[in-house]
């Protein structure tokens, strides 16, 4: 048997949308990607929502108009994918690595207090693999300290913590519509706003910084000439990525159940098998189930490595945990030379798995999955 990590999952009217799109002669930005805003922004509990290429780029000018600029510092956990860093980076600041709570391995907020500097301009915290930080403390936090707080909610459509859904809980919120994630429009991204004047410079800057969007000099009676008061990107989502986004919208609460009942099996069912540990899941939060994430035990009689590399042989496709940024040579030495040290973080990366999870895994892939992990475990342990 064959098990993919992931695989999106397609309503089926996905085909239909994007052609009906391609017809129009309208392929670029326009109605479409203003519709899907509106439809994510009440999905998500924002006040407005702005679409973008990545939600690398979303991250990117979330700090820029959160005032993050050349020689500030932005706190951010290194335990996440490179783009959280990288998008810190693109805006000519420096990421400065926290580490996590080794439980839910989201950024710490007091790791993230101990390391504010007098340049410190913002706090990312990410909600990873879609499992809300802790919220109330980093709001808490950026009023004390006067900091900005953006959010890298790449993989948390749908979450919500405390009964509120992220996106409707700080300033700025940004999530990913890449296949990997929880929706999909092939590639893209989502900012979820809070202050409709911030909305609506996020969507001058996305597109050159111009005054005027495509759409509506398209639509003027009259000679348009437009302006550029400030720089900008080009970030810009097309018509065809938001018509998938509007189908993808409407399967969301499907496609989150799925995940949710998966998790809940594989949960149970690795209560039964040595030296694997479960996820833990808050109470204060519903989580996505992006991904689910396993830990290998300290005793355990193989390695992580080792087991993924076993489950391959087994026709299971897994991936490591999530990456510790601060290991990677791109941003190691940009650490002043002495080494960081994230105990949390770096155990959590060598120990832990991501198991097949994705809403058309059928319950026999599950149990395969389950089976070829049990005798994994079982026959190395004889
Ligand atoms: C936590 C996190 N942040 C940011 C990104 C970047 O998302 P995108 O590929 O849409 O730029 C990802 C994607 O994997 C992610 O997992």
């Amino acid at each position: 048997m064959e098990i993919p990590i992931t695989r999106p999952h397609l309503a089926g009217d996905e085909q239909e949308a994007v052609a009906e799109v391609i017809a129009s002669g309208w392929i670029s930005q326009g109605p479409r990607v203003r519709a899907f805003e509106e439809a994510f922004a009440a999905r998500v509990g924002a006040a407005d929502a702005v679409a973008t290429t990545s939600c690398t780029t979303a991250l990117s000018l979330a700090l820029h108009v959160s005032g993050v600029g050349p020689g500030d510092e932005v706190i951010v956990p290194s335990l996440s994918f490179v783009a959280t860093a990288n998008a810190v980076w693109h805006c000519g600041a420096r990421p400065v690595f926290a580490d996590i709570d080794p439980r839910t391995y989201n950024l710490d907020p007091a790791a993230a207090e101990r390391a504010i500097t007098p340049r410190t301009k913002a706090i990312m915290p990410v909600h990873q693999v879609g499992l809300p930080a802790d919220m109330d403390a980093f709001l808490a936090l950026g009023q004390r300290h006067d900091l900005a707080i953006v959010e890298d909610a790449a993989c948390a459509i749908g979450a919500s913590y405390r009964d509120r859904p992220i996106g409707s809980l700080g300033p700025l919120a940004c999530f990913s519509l890449h296949p990997r994630k929880v929706i999909t429009t092939g590639e893209g991204g989502m900012i979820a706003v809070e202050d409709p004047e911030v909305a609506e410079r996020l969507r001058r800057l996305r597109a050159h910084g111009m005054d005027t969007s495509d759409l509506a000099r398209h639509s003027a009676r009259d000679i348009v000439v437009e302006a550029y008061p400030e720089r900008g990107w080009n970030s810009r989502m097309t018509d065809m990525q938001a018509a998938l986004g509007l189908c993808q919208l409407r399967v969301l609460d499907e496609i989150l159940e799925r995940r949710c009942a998966l998790a809940e099996r594989y949960t149970v069912a690795l209560e039964q098998i040595p030296h694997l540990q479960a996820p833990y899941d808050p109470p204060y939060a519903k989580r996505t189930w992006q991904s689910y994430c396993v830990r290998v035990g300290p005793h355990a009689p193989l390695e992580r490595t080792e087991l993924m590399r076993n489950l391959l042989q087994d026709g299971i496709a897994t991936r490591r945990g999530v990456m510790a940024i601060h290991e990677e040579a791109s941003y190691a030495p940009r650490q002043g030379g002495a080494r960081i040290e994230l105990p949390h973080t770096e155990a959590a990366t060598r120990e832990t798995l991501m198991l097949p999870l994705f809403p058309d895994l059928t319950e026999d892939q599950q149990d395969y999955v389950l089976e070829r992990l049990e005798a994994c475990m079982l026959a190395l342990a004889a």
